[in-house]
């Protein structure tokens, strides 16, 4: 970078000259003074400079017809008011009127070497988008917007990322926003697995780089660079020699490079350049960030499930008669789910919460709970009330408000006769609606200290007296195709609820 030329105009000695120590000998600047506005405009008027710092307040010609004189012979030249604290209007009136920059007493060298960067900076953003460095305003404000749209793309996508928890479908996702984010025909997520590099998912022109070009890949994950771009020419099956630009940025987690993502040629056919390397860094890291933050939570949230598992395997191991009963139901429900077309989502929270959804029945006395005769209305009561501990007891971990509802209303009757809430029909959450017919069905069919177990037709059939009015008849309806529910009388029938 050639040495700046700066003027300083400035009647007070003391500014003037720190100034002109800072610019000379910390900032490496050709600097020359002037203590008046007429004197300055006089050294412009015979001398090429390439910034003026100007006060505001002179004697004979003030800042801002310095300002309105020196337009009219450079208006291109980059002028910096020097204000005092307070005084951003006097500054702002400054610009009005022509001026780049401002800067407020006092101030310091980072302060004067900031604005020279930007002004070193702007002919290069100007070369950049392909403007003469001498013709600015309407350039620097492309410029400008450029930057302001690919920062809004990377705050979008940033947001998009930040709610993506699950890791299996991360890849889709992080190769779709990157595609957004740098605006390019291809981009690939690329993975190492036990040495070797994989593409884990791709879209547009990366896997037919990646085919022939794979070694070039490896090449920048064993280099470690930061980011890197290179450019290859690839003959296609026509014998047409095509020509390609791949930007790589790698993905890492506490330093290790564990993968990268590459982007393949820009869609209006510009090369890559310094903003799209920063994007792309920045994306790499945000990627790197989520992938390990759901990890960690994977991991955690496995701990917790097992360890509320065990809580209800210690509570069936009290009841003989109920051992494995949350297992079966859950997989019961699993398969109604599967019949009715569930979602992702709502099988999870069948997953894990059917077999957490008698937690509750850790606050009930084993002399209720392990009774062997018939139960009293208090004692009832009591056994009611574990849909609303197990609610209450997964409360205050936060991740699981589906699985709450579910526990809390797998009692509730269809008719809205049923507990704690009296909710009704499709008020009653569609997996607390399976996980009812589901637990009624195991708990019929197996054998309890007061009777033996039902045989799968009469317990089936009870299902259906019972639809409509205790059950949803589409969950009944569903279960009857189930492999549990098949091989009764009342396949391939449509009954009537009753
Ligand atoms: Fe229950």
């Amino acid at each position: 970078m050639e040495k700046l030329k700066v003027l300083v105009v400035d009647d007070d000695p003391i500014v003037r000259d720190t100034l002109f120590e800072l610019l000379t000998k910390v900032a490496g600047c050709d600097t020359e003074t002037a203590e008046t506005g007429k004197d300055g405009l006089e050294k412009i008027q015979n001398e090429q400079f390439n910034v003026v710092f100007t006060d505001l307040t002179m004697p004979e010609m003030n800042g801002i017809d310095l300002i309105k004189e020196v337009k009219k012979i450079n208006p291109y030249l980059p002028i910096v008011v020097i204000t005092g604290y307070g005084s951003i209007d006097n500054a702002v009136n400054a610009m009005k009127e022509g001026a780049t920059d401002f800067i407020t007493k006092p101030f310091t060298i980072d302060n004067i070497i900031e604005i020279l960067n930007r002004i070193k900076t702007e002919p290069k953003l100007i070369r950049e988008i392909g403007g003469q460095p001498d013709i600015n305003l309407n350039f620097l404000n492309l410029a400008l917007y450029k930057k302001y749209l690919s920062i809004s793309r990377l705050q979008e996508v940033c947001v998009e990322l930040d709610e993506l928890y699950d890791n299996k479908k991360i890849y889709e996702k992080v190769v779709e926003l990157g595609k957004k984010l740098l605006v390019t025909k291809g981009v690939g997520f690329l993975l190492l697995e036990k040495g070797d590099i994989k593409i884990r998912k791709s879209d547009g022109e990366v896997e037919k780089i990646f085919l022939t070009e794979s070694n070039l890949y490896s090449e920048f994950l064993e280099k470690g660079q930061k980011v890197g771009v290179f450019k290859k020419s690839i003959t296609n099956l026509r014998q047409i020699c095509e020509y390609h630009e791949v930007l790589f940025a790698p993905l890492t987690i506490n330093g290790e490079i564990f993968g990268g993502l590459v982007f393949a040629n820009k869609t209006d056919g510009s090369g890559f350049n310094e903003e799209d390397f920063a994007l792309a860094m920045t994306f790499a890291k945000k990627v790197s960030l989520r992938i390990e933050n759901n990890a960690l939570y994977e991991v955690f949230y496995n701990n917790l499930v097992n360890t509320l598992r065990s809580l209800v395997m210690s509570i069936e191991a009290r009841d003989s008669y109920t051992k494995q009963h949350s297992e079966r139901v859950t997989q019961y429900a699993l398969q109604i789910a599967e019949i009715m077309n569930l979602s992702e989502d709502e099988i999870d929270v069948i997953r894990f919460g059917g077999y957490l959804h008698d937690i509750g029945k850790i606050g009930v006395k084993d002399t209720v709970l392990l009774k062997p005769g018939k139960l009293t209305d208090e004692e009832f009561e009591e056994i009611k009330q574990h849909s609303v501990i197990g609610d209450n007891i997964l409360k205050p971990i936060k991740f699981f408000p589906k699985e709450r509802d579910m526990i809390r209303h797998h009692h509730e009757r269809y008719d809205g006769r049923g507990y704690p809430d009296g909710l009704a029909g499709e008020e009653i959450p569609i997996t607390a609606r399976i996980l009812a017919v589901a637990d009624t069905y195991d708990a019929m069919t197996s054998t309890r200290p007061y009777r033996k177990a039902l045989e799968h037709n009469v317990a089936i059939e009870e299902l259906i007296r019972c639809s409509g009015k205790q059950f949803d008849p589409i969950v009944v309806s569903a279960f009857l195709e189930t492999e549990t529910g098949k091989g009764n009388k009342y396949n391939d029938k449509n009954f009537i609820s009753c």
